[in-house]
């Protein structure tokens, strides 16, 4: 089985952690998320994955690392963004000779595409979605569909939930399963959504969808990425990590004061510093080489490679970017704070980002 991955977005809600690194190689609990998605991939049997970019292709490659043994990964640049369909249609063509998945490469979840791909085999479908339920349909693609799956409308991000149903909605949970003859429908060298221009069309025409319960979150948003974080170290969505909710995940290498006070569920990675008094937790990823000196408060927050917290900051729900610096007595509350970007001493940030 081969698999497309639409990574191409520039990922503009979750800036400025995106201004110099794609989000799919953004960490989640330590590890690029793409890492985390090929490691699913391998598992549910696919053995070659084209990742679909355009911004930023060298980060992409360069923050994937080794893939899993078994499985090919090749990266297709576009020249211009040619929306979500155009993408597939870009990366597929002549790649592929029956049916293929298609995902949106931001999602973080549980699903069995195996399950997605023998529901679309054994409905000979044209096309089949995965769903997830959610309280706002507003976000997301809403598919209405009867008790048999079969899709009867697809709604792109509707204005409100009017004549959508009563919730929990059913939306697309941007994972595909597509014959190759779905690339025909796409026209070449332009911008074609997916969600707003195929889909639709195929309704009534072999669209199916199968729904999935458990656990499922777009992290491209800083709340849902730092959700994804602690997900992650919190074992609610099953990873490598292999976490759990009291879990305190060190790496040997970092070096944690004996009188550091932790709340699971926390992450301290590779070379990591933490000093003494510190008080981390609940929800917390300190990335590798990464430091937290002594007296410093972190909760809900993610600190990325070589950030550093001084004596007496607090950071609370927020990304620290690669390099970054909250310094002395500082208070960072709901923002992002981009690579090499600073909190001054004493400074408080709310709902900020910078460089915004
Ligand atoms: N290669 C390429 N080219 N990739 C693209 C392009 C493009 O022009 N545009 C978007 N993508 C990628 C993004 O990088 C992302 O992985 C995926 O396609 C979806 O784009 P988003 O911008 O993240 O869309 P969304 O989250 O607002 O909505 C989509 O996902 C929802 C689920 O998370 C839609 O598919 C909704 O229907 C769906 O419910
Ligand atoms: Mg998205």
């Amino acid at each position: 089985m081969i698999a497309v991955v639409l990574v191409g977005g520039e990922g503009t809600r979750l800036r400025p952690l995106t201004l110099d690194e794609p989000k799919p190689v953004l960490p989640i609990g330590g590890v690029p998320f793409m890492s985390l998605l090929l490691d699913r991939l391998a598992a549910a049997g696919v053995t070659r994955v084209i990742l679909s970019c355009g911004y930023l292709p060298d980060r992409l490659r360069a923050g994937i690392g080794t893939p899993p043994p078994g499985l090919e990964v090749e990266v297709v640049v576009e020249d211009e963004p040619l929306g979500t369909a155009g993408a597939i249609r870009f990366a597929a063509a002549g790649r592929v000779d029956g049916p293929f998945l298609a995902l949106n490469g931001d999602v973080l979840g549980d699903a069995d595409f195996g399950a997605l791909v023998a529901a679309h085999r054994a409905a000979g479908a044209v096309a089949s979605i995965g769903l997830t339920p959610v309280d706002d349909p507003t976000r997301f693609g809403v598919v209405v569909h009867d008790e048999q799956g079969i899709v009867e409308r697809f709604v792109e991000k509707p204005p409100n939930a009017d004549g959508l149903g009563p919730a929990p909605w059913w939306v697309n949970a941007g994972a595909y399963v597509l014959e190759p003859s779905v690339l025909d429908m796409i026209p070449g060298d332009c911008m074609v959504s997916i969600e707003r221009e195929v889909f639709p069309q195929l309704v009534g025409n072999g669209l199916i969808c199968v729904r999935s319960e458990g656990y499922w979150r777009d992290i491209g948003t800083l709340e849902s990425f730092l959700t994804a974080n602690a997900d992650a170290v919190a074992g609610r969505v099953h990873t490598r990590l292999q976490g759990s909710e009291e879990a305190v995940l060190i790496d040997p290498s970092a070096t944690v004061s004996e009188e550091a006070v932790l709340v699971g569920p926390v992450l301290i990675a590779a070379d990591a510093v933490v000093g003494a008094r510190a008080a981390l937790g609940p929800d917390v990823v300190i990335g590798p080489g990464a430091t937290v000196a002594p007296d410093a408060t972190i909760r809900g927050s993610v600190l990325l490679a070589g950030a550093q917290v001084a004596a007496h900051a607090t950071v609370e729900r927020s990304a620290i970017g690669r390099n970054a610096l909250v310094g002395e007595r500082a208070s960072v509350s709901g923002s992002a704070l981009g690579t090499d970007h600073a909190a001054g001493a004493g400074e408080a940030l709310v709902g900020e980002r910078r460089p915004g």
